[in-house]
């Protein structure tokens, strides 16, 4: 079984995610997040506002993701927001067609596609590409709009589901700049649905028909491309991808060397690099990648990804695009309003240039359960081994957990690491059993942890041993378990998911000692 489907099975069995419509059968390219799935992804969320919107002092906004066809033709999508596609002269199964060329040919020649629909045909008809559903020939390619298309009241006026979160930021600067000071910069974020009319949808949360972005515009004056606090990130390194070969660069290496446009991008790639530590990813599978010109979106001048590894291969997770004044100057034009502003230490009008980051929220979900996702015991505890503390449980061991808590069958050895701040919960309670008060006391544990700001989670169902593996299975960091001495003394037991050990603690510490844990990072004994 290769790894995305073992995460698959897990995210159907424990409600991270699951196909959209499930009693009509799915609808490709959709998906609902469960509710274990849909506390990650809000955690994930607002990790990025605090890092990327309070720590910088930046705006957040929401806008309409329904969007009138005048916006996107001046944006460009209307125009050229499309992939190349094929389809089957017999059954009308519609692919597309760089994907099938790329899997048949260039990735078999080491070559890659040079952008143009007769080398697909050349490929595709040439070499007798047949469909893969009924063995028939496929027409010639065409470009294929991947935007949903509606209309807009009574007169249906055309429009469509916005593509990215973006413009919704870059037809509201003019109000923002007005209201937020009339000064550059001015960054506005967004976190938001965005829709893509994928041709074929494949590899589960990485290429979705609705999703969601994390979308940051950086509006500044052109002739000041500079970061102020710059320095403070000048040598923190990273990995990057440049033409092909992977090496370690400092972020004023990267400006030095011109690989990222200014410091403004620099200063941002160092951010993402640290976000992503934050959540998750393993440093030693991801990196940035240079685009190179012909693989840059029609509105930038200049592009660096972030790619992370994975079993589906590489994916593409962040795009950082230095998109200019394309998108403002555009929106003058066809608007007939001039988004420009006025630089009163220049005495002039000036069209700001804009760095945009985007980041897809469903992609980095689905590698943080990639990367977090373990199936072994990193700790087994030693024979012998008496640091657990619990005295008074039965025996686990049917379970898959010894009496003290660790995975000793390796079935329920699946667990996720996710890092404190992004686990579903923080920490789950159960009382040892459901009865002599236990359940009682565990209850109002669970209150008093709920009402200091903890997430928590609550069972007195099943074997505590079941419990105990249920709650590693979602990545549950600490589990407090009242048991009779609880009702005697005031303490608990708490258990550290990555070990699986346990020692005692007061109930009236237990809050503090898990905030400080969480601050830590600390997941074991
Ligand atoms: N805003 C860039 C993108 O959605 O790809």
């Amino acid at each position: 079984m290769q790894m995305h489907e073992r995460i698959f099975e897990l995210a159907l069995k424990r409600s991270f995610f699951f196909p959209s419509n499930e009693p009509y059968g799915g609808t490709g390219g959709f998906y609902e997040y469960g509710p274990v799935g849909v506390l990650i992804k809000h955690k994930i969320e607002n990790l990025w506002r605090e890092m990327f919107i309070k720590a910088e002092g930046f705006h957040e906004i929401e806008t309409s993701i329904i969007t009138p066809e005048a916006v996107l033709v001046a944006s460009g999508h209307v125009g050229s927001f499309a992939d190349p596609l094929v389809e089957c002269v017999k059954c009308k199964t519609r692919v597309r067609a760089d994907t099938l060329a790329e899997e048949k040919h260039y990735a078999l020649h080491g070559e890659r596609w040079d952008g143009k629909l007769e080398s697909l045909d050349e490929i595709i008809g040439g070499k007798g590409i047949k469909c893969p559903k009924c063995g028939s020939d496929f027409g010639k390619a065409h470009m294929f709009n991947l935007m949903f298309q509606t209309g807009i009241g009574g007169e249906r006026a055309t429009a469509f589901a916005r593509p990215e979160t973006a413009q919704g930021i870059f037809t509201s600067f003019p109000r923002i700049f007005r209201n937020h000071g009339t000064k550059l910069p001015l960054a506005v974020g967004q976190v938001g649905k965005s829709f893509r009319n994928e041709i074929s949808p494949r590899k589960g949360l990485v290429r979705m028909r609705e999703f969601t972005q994390m979308e940051l515009e950086y509006f500044f004056n052109p002739s000041e491309p500079g970061y102020a606090s710059f320095e403070s990130v000048a040598t923190q390194k990273m990995m990057m991808k440049v033409g092909g070969e992977l090496s370690e660069m400092d972020a004023g290496e990267l400006v030095q060397k011109a690989l990222a446009a200014n410091q403004i991008m620099a200063y941002f790639l160092v951010r993402e690099w640290e976000f992503y530590k934050r959540v998750g990813i393993d440093p030693e599978r991801m990196y940035f990648r240079v685009l190179d010109s012909n693989e840059i979106p029609h509105y930038s001048k200049g592009n660096i990804d972030m790619e992370v590894e994975t079993s589906y291969g590489a994916i593409e997770t962040i795009g950082n695009a230095y998109r200019t004044d394309f998108d403002l100057s555009q929106h003058s034009k066809h608007s007939g309003n001039d988004l420009s502003v006025f630089i009163e230490s220049e005495k002039k009008k000036v069209m700001p240039h804009v760095f945009e980051l985007s980041m897809g929220v469903d992609r980095l979900f689905y590698c943080i359960l990639e990367h977090c996702f373990r199936d072994k015991d990193p700790s087994p505890a030693k024979e012998g081994d008496e640091s657990a503390g619990a005295t008074s449980e039965p025996s686990a061991s049917a379970a898959g957990a010894s009496p003290k808590g660790e995975r000793t069958n390796k079935k329920e050895w699946e667990w996720f690491d996710f890092p404190p701040d992004i686990a579903p919960y923080h920490v789950a309670v159960f009382p040892l059993m459901g009865r002599d008060g236990m359940d009682k006391k565990a209850g109002e544990v669970a209150l008093m942890l709920r009402s200091s700001g903890l997430d928590v989670t609550y069972r007195e169902s099943g074997s505590i041993g079941r419990r105990y593996a249920r709650a590693d299975e979602i990545g549950v960091p600490y589990a407090l378990t009242v048991d009779y001495d609880t009702l005697n003394d005031g303490t608990v037991t708490i258990r550290y998911r990555n070990d699986g050990k346990q020692e005692r603690i007061k109930i009236s510490e237990c809050a503090h000692i898990i905030k400080e844990f969480i601050r830590k990072g600390k997941v074991s004994l």
